[in-house]
């Protein structure tokens, strides 16, 4: 009989799955694994073993597996992307609150982000959960809302001027990565639940179709410190082997750079999405 166990890992965001091995799961482990996914964005599975093609193999059940335009890829293994900080780096991978891939017309599903190195203390991830963040909005607010769209892109991150362009991490990204903009409902109808999920964020979101940037400024700087209140978040402290996996529609994520001198290295798969229609007026 299975052992999985469910566990609150704050009362707005994230839970724990104990009790599980990610190599053999049953059918029915995997369709509670896909429930809790859905239901609280987050998943955490602590001292999973896992060898890159076992990480590859429990991806593949989620779905296709889209290799990033611009993070380093495991040698042999072009499906994992190396999320990596050496104790000379200044500049971490995903050190902005975003969420994956919104940048693309059908962003990703999600991530499934496993520790390899973790440093002594610090490198935390911080998630966000963007259906707790909606139902904490003024039906005012949410009215108004319901009516925009928005428009994402990469490339002030990883084109050229952009952001990494200016760090050390830029010799550690791939060249050459196609860029991409999109333009997504700022309010979505998650594509399995059928909640609604606020969806812009820091990281990718520019402004909203027919505003100018300093107007959409405004709205979406409040909105961003909105969905980072700590009764909508919640952290995790990695250990070596430990897995997260997250819902890229219905939550944020942040990789606290706190552990300059020290190295981590965390091997990330992606799974593809779908493009991603407004929620109901
Ligand atoms: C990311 O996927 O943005 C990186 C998350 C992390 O390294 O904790």
């Amino acid at each position: 009989m299975s052992e999985l166990r469910i566990r609150a890992v704050s009362p707005g965001c994230g839970v724990e799955v104990q009790g599980i091995d990610l190599r053999r799961l049953t059918n029915s482990d995997f369709a509670t694994l896909r429930d809790a996914f859905h239901r609280h964005g987050v998943l955490f599975v602590r001292g999973q073993d896992l060898e890159p093609d076992d990480h590859i193999a429990f991806a593949r059940r989620w779905g296709e597996i889209v290799i990033n335009e611009h993070f380093p890829e495991m040698v042999g293994r072009r499906e994992i992307a190396v999320v990596a900080k050496e104790p000379e780096q200044k500049t971490n991978i995903g050190g902005g609150w975003h969420a994956d891939h919104s940048y693309d017309p059908e962003p990703a599903l999600g991530s499934i982000l496993l520790a390899r190195e973790v440093p002594e203390s610090g490198g935390d991830t911080l998630f966000a959960n963007m259906v707790a963040a909606w139902n904490g909005l003024s039906e005012g607010l949410k009215a108004t809302l319901l009516t925009l769209r928005a428009h994402h892109s990469s490339r002030h991150l990883y084109g050229p001027g952009g952001l990494y362009e200016k760090t050390d991490l830029k010799a550690r990204l791939k060249e050459g990565g196609s860029l991409s903009d999109a333009l997504h409902p700022v309010a979505i109808r998650h594509p399995v639940t059928g909640e609604t999920a606020l969806y812009v964020n820091p990281g990718h979101t520019l402004r909203f179709d027919g505003w100018g940037r300093p107007e959409s400024k405004v709205l979406l700087d409040w909105l961003f410190q909105h969905a980072t209140q700590p009764r909508y978040t919640c952290r995790w402290t990695w250990r070596a082997g430990d897995v997260a996996l997250w819902d890229n529609r219905s939550t944020w994520h942040l990789a606290v750079n706190d552990y300059d001198g020290q190295r981590r290295v965390m091997h990330r798969i992606t799974i593809a999405g779908e493009a991603l229609g407004a929620a109901a007026a």
